[in-house]
């Protein structure tokens, strides 16, 4: 069976470090936005178009997973609304879903970004300190459920029919068909 690796942490934390090990470690198709949104954009939003270009992606890798190939979504993935939608989309490509939570301490966290900084430069974004204090605050980790490999105890949000419409909401284009 076919595994979605979810990185889940803030900036810095070493998701992308990890990603790349993982991807390795099982031949999965490693999927980090930062690597397309600054040579398209130079930018790490660009007008809503991460929302876009992680729509896609979450397409390709339901396709993937079909293909019995795992995938690692590098994206952070601070909202367990997120990850729980994505779980339930992982069940419906036949795949197994899993949450990689990587905790990183304040100051720990400042001086890997800035050690960052000093060396790549073009493969990252610059960051404040005061961003990471107010990133931080926004997070939410993995509850029990979630930690101990399963989804996030969720229901679907609200006002939303299914998973599948919610996500489609958060991530225009894309298709939980995987087509
Ligand atoms: N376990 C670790 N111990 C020490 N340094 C680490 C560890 N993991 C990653 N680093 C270093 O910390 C910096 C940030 O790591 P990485 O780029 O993987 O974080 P990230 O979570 O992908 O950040 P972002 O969300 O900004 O993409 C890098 O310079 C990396 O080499
Ligand atoms: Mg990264």
């Amino acid at each position: 069976m076919a595994v979605l690796h979810l990185m889940v942490g803030l900036p810095g934390a070493g998701k992308t470090t990890t990603a790349r090990a993982l991807a390795e470690q099982h031949r999965a198709l490693r999927l980090t936005p930062d690597e397309w949104m600054i040579p398209l954009f130079a930018d790490n939003d660009a007008g809503g178009k991460r929302d876009v270009l992680e729509g896609r992606f979450i397409t390709t890798a339901l396709q993937v997973l079909r293909l019995g190939v795992d995938v690692v979504l590098d994206f952070g993935l601070w909202s367990r609304d997120e990850r729980a939608a994505l779980h339930h989309l992982a069940a419906g490509a036949g795949a197994r879903c899993r949450s990689v939570h990587l905790p990183v301490e304040p100051e720990e966290q400042w001086r890997r970004v800035q050690a960052r900084a000093s060396t790549v430069g073009s493969s990252t974004f610059a960051m404040a300190r005061e961003d990471l204090d107010g990133w931080r605050l926004r997070f939410e980790p993995p509850d029990a459920a979630e930690a101990a490999g399963g989804a996030p105890a969720r229901a679907v949000p609200e006002g939303w029919p299914s998973w599948q419409a919610w996500a489609v909401d958060r991530w225009p284009s894309l298709d939980v068909a995987g087509r």
